[in-house]
């Protein structure tokens, strides 16, 4: 059995779970949602949401995952062996199969947008018809080899480990991400008429507080954004040192993914309202609006290929996380080599992946399954099992270990009542809304 590894800093791990929490979320929802529901006043019920429910579920999962040892399937398989019950690899199995889905489709994303870097690059994004060339391509055969190609680079750092591969990627592209966004944000606020877009995202619209969905649409974006989903954190807190500080890096990581995704918006919105081109969000938003907004850019050709570098490693950073939850169980609970398993787990969710390529209705709606039913319902999962089959003072003094602030019961009383309320709200609502996330 191959030893454990751990990450060789707090900033190596920060910069690995921001890595996983800042994606596509970030660039392409935040910013509309921080115009459509209020401009400024929309921060205060996400700040709150963020700072309150992240941080806690980041808490819960960063420490879980320390606590054992090892990711959740091995955390739940303990947790009912030392309770003498039955089912604790089927239980423990089914958040790393959850997250196995949200790779699947996040990385058809990021074929997505490395067919847009590498058309960007070779000039070709100038002279497509931005509208119809995106639904030629996305959903269509066109889009299997750059999905393989995806793959294939998050299958190549998860092979080089968690400190050679997760935390030295992430230690050079986190940096990277919030330097290019500063510089496009930068140019973006330099164009005439981007003030409009800087009034959309920030002049506070108080009424907008008293409408319920401004409520929901915050708490959505403050669930998905951390990357909470009985997995991922999970693993990236099993390789954490006794000594650190994990409600501190909780809120670290919390704060510096709302600051990615202000910095996304200012990189976005000014833009949009410049050229006049109708604000939305989603695949509609980078692969058409965005394109056609650098066209009429000047020194356009160069922004688009930043503007898809940025893309790139704000999505795989969060891919690798992903990957990483699934190989990690399969390398602690089935004893498998560590590049052996992240390439038998690359090709089977590749093979997987392919028919979703070829229809968009169904990548859609497995997109949405996953999002709004099985990722929350996943950290509640984990929720039950450590903080109510488990000793919860146990998991308390876990959380506590390493923390210059000490947390009490009352701690333990809101994770283990509100947030776990407040979770499964997250799937009520997802089903009600259509998709909060
Ligand atoms: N939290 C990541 C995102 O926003 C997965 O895309």
């Amino acid at each position: 059995m191959e030893k454990r590894e751990t990450f060789t800093s707090k900033i190596g791990f920060v910069m690995a779970c921001i890595g996983s929490a800042i994606g596509l979320g970030n660039i392409w929802m935040f910013p509309y949602r921080l115009g459509r529901y209020g401009g400024a006043a929309f921060l205060i019920p996400y700040l709150l949401f963020v700072l309150i429910l992240g941080t806690t579920g980041l808490m819960a999962e960063f420490s879980f995952g320390r606590r054992f040892k090892g990711g959740s399937m091995y955390g739940i398989i303990t947790v009912f062996q030392q309770k003498k019950k039955r089912g604790g690899k089927f239980w423990g199995a089914l958040p790393a199969i959850g997250l196995a889905g949200v790779f699947i489709f996040y990385n058809i994303v990021v074929g997505w947008i490395l067919k847009y870097l590498f058309m960007s690059i070779t000039g070709d994004l100038k002279e497509i018809d931005k509208a119809n060339y995106f639904h030629e391509f996305a959903g269509t055969s066109a889009s299997i080899p750059w999905n393989i190609f995806a793959i294939l680079l998050t299958v190549v750092i998860i092979s080089c480990g968690v400190t050679k591969g997760i935390e030295r990627i992430s230690k050079i592209i986190m940096p990277a991400l919030f330097i290019i966004f500063i510089l496009l944000a930068i140019r973006s606020l330099s164009l005439p008429g981007a003030a409009e877009g800087v009034r959309f995202l920030l002049e506070p619209k108080w009424e907008y507080l008293k409408e319920v969905d401004t409520w929901v649409m915050a708490l959505g974006q403050a669930f998905f954004t951390v990357s909470i989903n009985g997995c991922g954190m999970v693993v990236y807190g099993s390789y954490l040192k006794r000594e650190y500080d994990i409600p501190r890096l909780s809120l670290a990581t919390a704060v510096l993914d709302t600051l990615a995704a202000i910095l996304a918006s200012f990189v976005i919105m000014p833009a949009v309202f410049a050229f006049h081109v109708d604000v939305n969000t989603g695949p509609p938003l980078l692969f058409m609006t965005m394109p056609s907004i650098f066209d009429k850019m000047p020194g356009g050709f160069l922004v688009a290929i930043v503007f898809f570098i940025s893309l790139l490693f704000a999505a795989i950073s969060s891919s690798i996380n992903m990957l990483e939850g699934v190989t990690e169980a399969v390398i602690t609970n089935y004893k498998v080599p560590r590049k052996k398993a992240a390439v038998a787990i690359g090709l089977i969710l590749a093979l997987l992946s392919a028919p979703l390529n070829l229809d968009m209705r169904a990548f859609d709606n497995f997109t949405n399954f996953i999002t709004i039913v099985v990722s929350p319902l996943m950290v509640v999962l984990v929720l039950i099992v450590y903080f109510y089959m488990h000793d919860s003072k146990d998991a308390l003094q876990e959380i506590n270990q390493g923390s210059k602030i000490r947390f009490g019961k009352g701690f333990l009383v809101f994770a283990k009542y509100v947030f776990l309320a407040v979770t499964v709200l997250v799937v009520i609502l997802g089903v009600v809304y259509g998709g909060i996330g």
